[in-house]
This record gives C-alpha cells, sequence and structure tokens, in this order.
C-alpha cells in the first residue's frame, strides 16, 4: 500500500522509502530496527499528509487564479463595451459641436455685430439713408431670385421612354441655352448618354445616335445632375466623394468629400444611392440621410463653382420608405412610398425660408401608378420633374403657387 503510493511522489521520498525497505529487511528481529522503521513510517505519513495538504492548497490556488482571471476577462470585455460606448458618444458629440459651430457662422454671418457708438445727427442721417439703399438693393435682388413659391400638385404624368435598366436617372441641364438630354442607366458605370434634344430622346430611332461619354472613372448611385454643361457625381467606391466632371471633355475640374454623408443611404427604398444632387431656382444641392441624425435626411447648399459647402440643414424628414426627393426654390419635398412598390406621395417637406411647414401642408399624390422610382429630378427652367419609373423614363408637369404665407 504505501509502496504503490509513493510511487507518483517525489523522489526525496522515493529514497527515504528505499532506505527503510532496507533497513526493514537488513534488520527483521531486532527491537531497535523495528523501532527505528515504525519512527520513520511515522515520518513518512507525516510527510505524505503535508504533501497533500500542499497539493490542496496549490489545487485551490490554481482555482483562485482562474476564477481571478476570469473576473479580469469579464471586466475587460464590459469595459471594452463602455469604451466603443463613450467613443461613439464623443464623436456623435463632435458632429454635433461642427454643426452648431456651423449654424453660428451663419448666424453671425446673417447678424453683423452691433456696437455702442455715439454719432452726430447728419452722420446718422448719411446712415440712414446708406442702409436704405442698401435695403432697396437687397429688395431688388430678391425680385431676381424670387422663390416664394411652393408645390401644391402633381398635375399629370407623360411616359416619354422605355430605355436602360430598371434603375437610373435621366435629366435635361437646366441653365440657358442648353436642350441637352442625359442619361445614365443603371446604378454603377462609367458612361453616360448624351442626347441633343428632349424630341430626339423620346423618337424610338434616335437620329443622331446619342453620343456615348465615358468618364475615366466609376460613378454611383442615380443622384447625378447636370449643370451649366458640369455633371456633379458620386464616385463609385467611396463613401462620399463628389465629383464635377466637364463634359466637353470628360475632365474632372473639381472633387469634394461631403462631410457625414455615405453611412446610409439617402432613400432607404433606393439602396445604392448615397448622395442625390438637385438644382432648383437658387442653384446646386445635395441631399444625404445622416445616421447620426436619426437617419434623417440633410441638405447641403453647394457652391456649384468650388463644391464649397454654403451651408447645412438638418431636416425633420425620414429616409424610411422616401424613394427620392426634389427641391423647388429652397423647400426640399421627400417621396415616400412601400418596398412593394406602390402609389407613391410627398409627405415630408422641409423649407429653407421656413415660410411653409410641413405639418400644414397636404399629402401630395403622384398620378396612379404601382410601381417605384429610382430618381426624380426637378429642372428650375421648365418646371416640371424628370423621373426614372421602373425603366420608364417619365415626366410629371406639377402646378406651382405663389406662397401665400411669404
Ligand atoms: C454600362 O453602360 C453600358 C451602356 O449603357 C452598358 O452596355 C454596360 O453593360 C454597362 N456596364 C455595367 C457594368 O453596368
Ligand atoms: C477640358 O476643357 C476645359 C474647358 O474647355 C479646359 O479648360 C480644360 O483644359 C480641358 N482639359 C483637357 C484635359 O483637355
Amino acid at each position: 500500500m504505501l509502496f504503490t503510493k509513493m510511487a507518483d511522489r517525489g523522489v526525496l521520498l522515493l529514497a527515504v522509502h528505499l532506505y527503510v525497505a532496507v533497513v526493514s529487511v537488513q534488520s527483521q528481529g531486532s527491537q531497535q530496527d523495528n523501532f527505528i522503521i515504525q519512527y520513520l513510517e511515522r515520518r513518512l505519513a507525516q510527510i505524505e499528509e503535508r504533501l497533500s495538504q500542499c497539493e490542496q492548497q496549490s489545487i485551490s490556488a490554481t482555482q483562485k487564479i482562474y476564477e481571478l482571471s476570469s473576473e479580469v476577462r469579464g471586466h475587460m470585455s464590459t469595459l471594452n463595451v463602455f469604451r466603443s460606448e463613450v467613443k461613439a458618444q464623443v464623436e456623435s458629440v463632435s458632429t454635433r459641436v461642427v454643426r452648431m459651430e456651423r449654424e453660428m457662422e451663419y448666424l453671425e454671418n446673417k447678424i453683423p455685430t452691433q456696437s455702442d457708438i455715439e454719432m452726430e445727427e447728419a452722420l446718422l442721417e448719411q446712415q440712414i439713408k446708406d442702409i436704405e439703399q442698401e435695403l432697396k438693393q437687397k429688395a431688388k435682388i430678391k425680385v431676381e431670385n424670387d422663390c416664394n413659391t411652393a408645390l401644391s400638385q402633381i398635375k399629370s404624368l407623360k411616359i416619354v421612354k422605355k430605355v436602360g435598366d430598371t434603375s437610373g436617372s435621366w435629366f435635361k441641364d437646366p441653365s440657358e441655352g442648353s436642350n441637352k438630354v442625359y442619361l445614365m442607366s443603371g446604378i454603377r458605370n462609367n458612361t453616360l448618354l448624351e442626347y441633343v434634344s428632349l424630341k430626339r430622346f423620346t423618337e424610338k430611332a434616335v437620329t443622331p445616335a446619342p453620343k456615348e461619354l465615358q468618364l475615366p472613372f466609376y460613378w454611383q448611385g442615380t443622384g447625378q445632375v447636370v449643370y451649366n454643361g458640369f455633371l456633379y457625381v458620386h464616385k463609385a467606391d467611396t463613401p462620399n466623394q463628389i465629383l464635377k466632371v466637364d463634359l466637353l471633355n470628360g475632365t474632372v475640374v473639381d472633387s469634394t468629400l461631403l462631410p457625414g454623408a455615405g453611412h446610409i443611404p439617402v432613400y432607404s427604398l433606393n439602396p445604392n444611392t448615397y448622395m442625390d444632387f438637385a438644382v432648383d431656382e437658387l442653384g446646386l444641392w445635395v441631399i444625404h440621410a445622416d445616421s447620426e441624425y436619426e437617419g434623417n435626411l440633410v441638405i447641403t447648399k453647394l457652391d456649384k463653382a468650388s463644391l464649397a459647402v454654403d451651408y447645412t440643414w438638418d431636416t425633420q424628414c425620414k429616409s424610411r420608405d422616401a424613394e427620392g426627393a426634389f427641391i423647388i426654390c429652397g423647400t426640399l419635398y421627400v417621396v415616400y412610398n412601400t418596398r412593394y412598390g406602390g402609389r407613391s406621395t410627398v409627405q415630408c417637406l422641409f423649407d429653407i425660408h421656413d415660410t411653409i411647414h410641413s405639418n400644414e401642408s397636404p399629402v401630395l399624390f403622384f398620378p396612379k401608378r404601382y410601381t417605384s422610382h429610382s430618381s426624380i429630378h426637378y429642372n428650375p427652367k421648365d418646371q416640371q420633374l424628370y423621373a426614372w419609373d421602373d425603366g420608364y423614363q417619365t415626366i410629371y408637369k406639377v402646378e406651382i403657387e405663389r406662397n401665400v404665407t411669404a
């Protein structure tokens, strides 16, 4: 019993046991030897006892270390979660701060800083005259840029042609002196087609054949526009890069990144479009949805020459269930549908001048046609909507009224 147990003990024990065995063999019958053997066996038992205690303690220490380390691991993963939460919050706060800063800047530019200055009466009069003069000038500019109009009805639908993919976009260049029609089929390509006029575009066999422009890059989505002979487009495989392309020779003349764009599609029903451009009476716009802003639509006025951001407005219009939008006179109209296709409606609008309010305006219905739009572009020159309706190129005539509340 003792000997078998001894096998898995240490070398020291083995030696002691051997010694005991030898002694016991050599000294049989001797009282003193028996005593020594008994003594040694007792010692052995004590050593064994202590060894087993040692083992027990080491097992329980290992157990404790294991428990401790798994506890630490647990804490670490909680910490990681906290850390990413904090990071997300910091990022969101910094986005808000940037937006606030932009708003402050805008307001500061709008409201000149006032200072208390004492002034001679004559000088004051002169100043008043100057201001009056300035106001008259401003009024003149406002009349020239008169934009107190609102969409009141979508009157009629004209199906013009059926060409290309189920998704795509088509539009005219709304600038003076241009009659050209552009067509970009699909959601990603490096070509666009240019037709000399709408009349030619509608012909069955187009003569002359449309010009096929090959661009030095791929574009993405259905949001592009042409304005003054320049194409404004989302460069494919980038989250938010905007290119401005001279269509005379296909060269990229400018490029910018739109802050906050590219994380989610603009309209949930058109998942390949991340930036939707628009041209209205006031100029060039881009619409995107901001994931940091509950997926609401954000509109940005771009300088058409430099692509610099003039100003950005956060709207209350949701990107969820939206299929498109267009801008008329600085008012965004968002078109909603269902993912099964159906009758499109305008259910949310946002007026940058704050004269038209979404909750006061009725839901506007598009003429009955149970499909969905992959793009809708307003043309400020002929005041019509150019839409791509399930592969059909269609034109909506709209009724625009002077905005009475303005
Ligand atoms: C790009 O457009 C051309 C002409 O419309 C078409 O033939 C081609 O298949 C398109 N390529 C892709 C990748 O969709
Ligand atoms: C493209 O055309 C524009 C305007 O005509 C011109 O300024 C530019 O230099 C041209 N670029 C190339 C590469 O030909």
